[in-house]
């Protein structure tokens, strides 16, 4: 594989857990070195439901510091604030005029968090407009994310063809990049719902920033499976195939290493060790975190970030216009 494009981002509307950083940002990090990565944080995203201003603001520091901390080297890899290249809301809407209703209403995403809303934004329904934009603005080859983001993936390579076989060859299409194993972390209280940081029960994630005796506590009240062996048998034990995910993406070892170590042992004994795995895993990066956010390195490496995603953005941006037939400036 040559030098790739890499583009990715996560939304600042929370604080980020365990399943964001196994899903999408352990990819991040590890395509840092060999490709040309741009990796943004996605506030425009964040408002598609409403946010307190000051809350905005400080998530998005904090995600950003967040990155830094899992081990992305400003230096490789360009950071950046979504709302700090404009081309990102140019671009959406050229998209959105693109994007048939019927694509955006057979979203899942969508579907689930409008579900039983009264007031849904228009922002929700045209996320996925956005999303393409942010990929397509960097010509990106690869977009490392979870599973869950397949579908708008799809939706984003769908848009590029579409463009191309009406304006012409302009915009490349883009392939999802998906871990094997931990592609879809499950809540700890209940193993058919993916872990997010918007569930309103705190004990069903594991926030990064978690505290040790916080992550002991959660992992000791997750939900189990009947029975008591360790095995990793997602459809009749899904709660403890989750655990299982966790422990070997934060240790570090395959499926079958874990199952073959707790082989006889009981359910206990493994969710005690893996607490302390997962605490083990979190303590680096936490040390890290407080270091760049004591320091205020985050805003210069935010201003760097937005001037290289800028330059690459702007000129994607010229092509399609020239393309769709808006009249230059220069002209
Ligand atoms: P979000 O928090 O929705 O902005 O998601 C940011 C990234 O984390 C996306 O690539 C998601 O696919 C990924 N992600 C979020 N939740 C999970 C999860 N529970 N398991 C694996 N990946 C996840
Ligand atoms: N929609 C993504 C999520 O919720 C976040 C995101 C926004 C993103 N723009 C992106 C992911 C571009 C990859 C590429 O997870």
């Amino acid at each position: 594989m040559g030098k790739q494009r890499v583009l990715s981002g996560i939304q600042s509307s929370g604080k980020l857990t365990l399943g964001n950083y196994i899903g999408a940002m352990k990819n991040y990090v590890a395509l840092q070195h060999e490709h040309d990565c741009f990796y943004m944080i996605a506030d425009l995203h964040a408002i598609t439901v409403p946010q307190e201003p000051a809350a905005l603001r400080e998530q998005s520091e904090s995600v950003a510091a967040l990155f830094v901390a899992a081990g992305l080297d400003p230096t490789q890899a360009a950071i950046f604030l979504q709302s700090h290249v404009s081309a990102h809301a140019e671009l959406s809407w050229l998209m959105t005029t693109m994007t048939y209703m019927g694509e955006l209403e057979r979203m899942t995403q969508f579907k689930d968090k409008s579900e039983g809303k009264e007031a849904v934004g228009a922002g929700l329904f045209l996320y996925p407009s956005l999303m393409a934009a942010d990929i397509l603005l960097y010509n990106a080859n690869l977009v490392p994310v979870g599973d869950d983001q397949k579908q708008h993936l799809e939706l984003t390579r769908d848009l590029a063809g579409r463009f191309n076989y009406r304006y012409g060859e302009t915009l490349v299409v883009p392939e999802p990049f998906i871990p094997k194993v931990g592609a879809r972390i499950m809540s700890l209280d209940d193993a058919s719902k993916k872990m997010s940081k918007s569930n309103p029960n705190v004990g069903s994630f594991i926030s990064l920033l978690d505290s040790p005796d916080e992550i002991r506590k959660k992992i000791s009240r997750a939900k189990t499976d009947l029975g008591r062996e360790i095995v990793f048998d997602v459809p009749n034990k899904p709660e403890i195939s989750n655990l299982m995910t966790i422990y070997a993406q934060c240790s570090g070892q395959t499926l079958e290493q874990v199952q073959a170590a707790y082989e006889g042992q009981g359910y206990g004994a493994f969710k005690k060790d893996l607490a302390e795995v997962v605490v083990q895993a979190l303590e680096p990066l936490q040390q890290k975190y407080a270091d760049v956010r004591s320091s205020g390195e985050i805003h210069q490496i935010l201003r760097d970030g937005a001037e290289r995603a800028s330059a690459v953005a702007e000129t994607t941006l010229n092509s399609v216009k020239e393309a769709m037939g808006f009249v230059a400036k220069s002209r």
